[in-house]
């Protein structure tokens, strides 16, 4: 990757998308165009991070097989020249498992595969490790980045999708995909209160309660009407069938824009079933359509 690629291309593009009969004036905030690796929301949750940081110590950070933070977060370690420890969520995996944790060996991060048991108890530690882990994983100073880069910079960061969309378009829906809400979070937070646009949340997650109540929350309390999607067509977390990838290979065949599809095929498939009135914007959230198993 040659230096020039970074940072990157901001404010993203916005990109009208003549695709639905129902949705004629829908409009997509092409964030997968900020950078091909760390695309997204990823630099929008990163930045403060890596502004913020002592270089000279280690990273340590957390994801599943395919967390897309991962990628993104090795591509940024390597450029300021840092160490990265990159803890995974399953003793089954390797390097060479999938094409997400090849990337970040490839960067130079050292990766320890762990339990879900043991990845479930740094999470309750709030991502916090012990002495024995940091003997086990020969780490001495450290500093920690939650999975996802979630935090208090990855929701001022992503603040700034709305700033970028006011100015120029004033939906009446803005509809987005969640995982941990950070994203979504920051959106509205930096919205003003009794804004006319509704937000859309579509989990990728299912029963995500925490993360539902965090948000309809903050949306009440400034008075902005919110939908809240639970993930309960496909199963869950990166569960996917044959009619949503039908449909994503077909948006990207007539709209040559790939969307990923653990979170942005499942707003498309949203998007495919809704009713919405006047201008729409479908923020896409970027992914690694390429890295992905089909
Ligand atoms: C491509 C993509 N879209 C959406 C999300 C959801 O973002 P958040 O976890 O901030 O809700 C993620 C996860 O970070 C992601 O990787």
């Amino acid at each position: 990757m040659v230096q020039e690629e970074f940072p990157f291309h901001l404010p993203s593009p916005f990109q009208k998308i003549d695709y639905f009969n129902h949705l004629p004036e829908l409009w997509m905030k092409r964030d997968d165009l900020i950078h091909p690796v760390v695309s997204g929301n990823k630099w929008r949750k990163l930045r403060g991070f890596f502004q913020d940081c002592d270089k000279s110590k280690t990273v340590l950070t957390f994801g599943g097989a395919y967390s897309n933070h991962l990628p993104a977060a090795s591509f940024a370690l390597k450029y300021f020249g840092m160490h990265g420890v990159l803890i995974v969520r399953g003793e089954e995996l390797n390097e060479r498992s999938n094409p997400f944790l090849s990337y970040c060996a490839a960067q130079g991060m050292q990766l320890h595969f762990v339990s879900r048991s043991e990845y479930r108890a740094l999470r309750a530690r709030q991502w916090q490790p012990t002495q024995e882990q940091l003997l086990r994983w020969k780490i001495k100073e450290f500093q920690v980045l939650p999975e996802g880069g979630a935090g208090i910079h990855a929701i001022q960061g992503c603040g700034e999708i709305w700033s970028e969309i006011y100015p120029i378009l004033t939906p009446r829906h803005l509809v987005l995909a969640s995982g941990t809400a950070s994203t979504v979070l920051g959106v509205l937070h930096a919205m003003p209160v009794n804004s006319d646009t509704q937000v859309h949340v579509v989990s990728a997650v299912k029963g995500a309660k925490k993360e539902q109540e965090l948000v309809t929350d903050l949306a009440h309390s400034k008075n902005i009407t919110l939908s809240w999607i639970d993930e309960t067509s496909f199963g869950g977390f990166g569960r996917v069938n044959d009619v949503l990838l039908d449909k994503k290979t077909s948006f990207t065949e007539k709209t040559a824009i790939p969307i990923d599809r653990n979170y942005n095929a499942k707003v498309l498939n949203y998007l495919s079933n809704v009713r919405l009135n006047g201008t729409v914007v479908w923020l896409n959230t970027g992914g690694y359509p390429l890295f992905e198993r089909l």
